[in-house]
């Protein structure tokens, strides 16, 4: 085993608009069909959030749950990460607005954007700030309501996409539930191949780059698919070697959901039966830096996930930024 862990998961929490958007209302928006979606993504609802609410709403609920679940009061927060792409605006962190919103005056307040990959990026930056006892009541939030940066006009993407978010608590480990390992990535020079081209310094909002759609996600999908399962394998085994763990010794994967063909290529490639990976990309759709959380919080509720077991996060997004985690409750 791995040196013992300093930080662990005390708590976890999601939050998931009631409004469901199921492929077949899709068809009635987009020239696409139930099948098409179901086979290519195992997607066949997503949640959509009410208009009037943002990011910062949901991600605060998802924080609340967290805390209560482990028992630690808003108060306590020394640090509050959110992991998002899809923010309340650009200026200042939806992070910030999720500090107002709990009322945790002590807790610094900033945001991460590595997409997919948000969540382990942010889990990993907890254990460390843990680690140099910086801080010690940390929240780790992935939130996205990417409905409002989809292309409603262009079906290869805004089938895929779902808003939600997830939010774990992390705090000194006593020595046997941990984060054991986290292990990082990036690769700017694909960045192209999934990016939003507007809304930024380089094509700030003009009325020609909305007519333009630059303010949207763009992706080449099959481009995207082969790198997700490469370098999600590859983070997959780095953390196992990192843990000491051969993949049979896992209770659980839980891999960032985006597409059900993705998450089965990368069972059979580490050889994990079907039944010790979490799966609820059929229910959300792609929610980016808050699929893993998701997952995490409803397979701890449910009781796949249990005191003393292990499990391997793993990751992949826009960036390209990859990442995975092995944890143990
Ligand atoms: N309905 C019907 N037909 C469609 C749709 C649709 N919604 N979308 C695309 N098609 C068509 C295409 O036009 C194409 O038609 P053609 O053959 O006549 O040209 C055909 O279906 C095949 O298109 P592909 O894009 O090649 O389909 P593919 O099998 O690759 O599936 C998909 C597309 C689902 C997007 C897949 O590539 C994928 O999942 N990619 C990875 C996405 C991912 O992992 N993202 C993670 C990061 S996301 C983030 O960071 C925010």
């Amino acid at each position: 085993m791995t040196e013992i862990p300093q930080s662990k998961i005390a708590g976890t929490g999601k939050a998931v608009p009631s409004k469901v958007l199921t492929n077949h209302d899709l068809e009635k928006i987009v020239d696409t069909s139930d099948q098409w979606i179901r086979e290519r993504t195992g997607i066949e609802r997503r949640h959509i959030l009410e208009e009037g609410r943002t990011n910062s709403d949901l991600a605060s609920e998802a924080a609340r749950s967290a805390l209560v679940d482990a028992g630690v009061k808003h108060e306590e927060l020394d640090c509050i990460i959110c992991a998002t792409i899809s923010g309340d605006s650009p200026l200042p962190a939806t992070a910030c607005h999720v500090q107002a919103k709990l009322g945790a005056k002590q807790a610094i307040a900033f945001d991460i954007s590595a997409a997919c990959s948000g969540f382990l990026y942010g889990l990993s930056l907890a254990d460390s700030l843990i680690r140099s006892k910086r801080h010690n009541r940390i929240l780790v939030i992935g939130s996205e309501v990417l409905s409002r940066f989809a292309d409603w006009k262009d079906r290869a993407t805004c089938v895929l996409f779902g808003d939600g978010a997830g939010a774990a608590v992390v705090v000194p480990s006593d020595g046997r539930a941990g984060i054991l390992t986290t292990y990082l990535r990036s690769d700017g020079n694909l960045a192209h191949l999934l990016h939003t081209p507007g809304g930024g310094a380089t094509f700030p909002a003009t009325h020609e780059t909305v007519d333009q759609r630059l303010h949207f996600i763009r992706m080449e999908g099959r481009e995207v698919f082969k790198h997700a399962v490469r370098t999600m394998v590859d983070a997959a085994r780095n953390s196992l070697k990192q843990a000491k763990l051969r993949p049979e010794e896992i209770d659980f994967l839980i891999p960032h959901q985006a597409n059900i063909r993705i998450i089965d290529a990368i069972g059979e490639r580490l050889h994990l039966p079907r039944e010790k990976i979490i799966v609820n990309v059929n229910e959300y759709g792609n929610t980016s830096a808050a699929s893993i959380p998701i997952a995490m919080d409803e397979a701890r509720r449910d009781g796949r996930i249990r005191e003393g077991s292990t499990g391997l996060l793993i990751a992949f997004g826009g960036g390209f930024t990859w990442a995975s985690s092995v944890v143990r409750f």
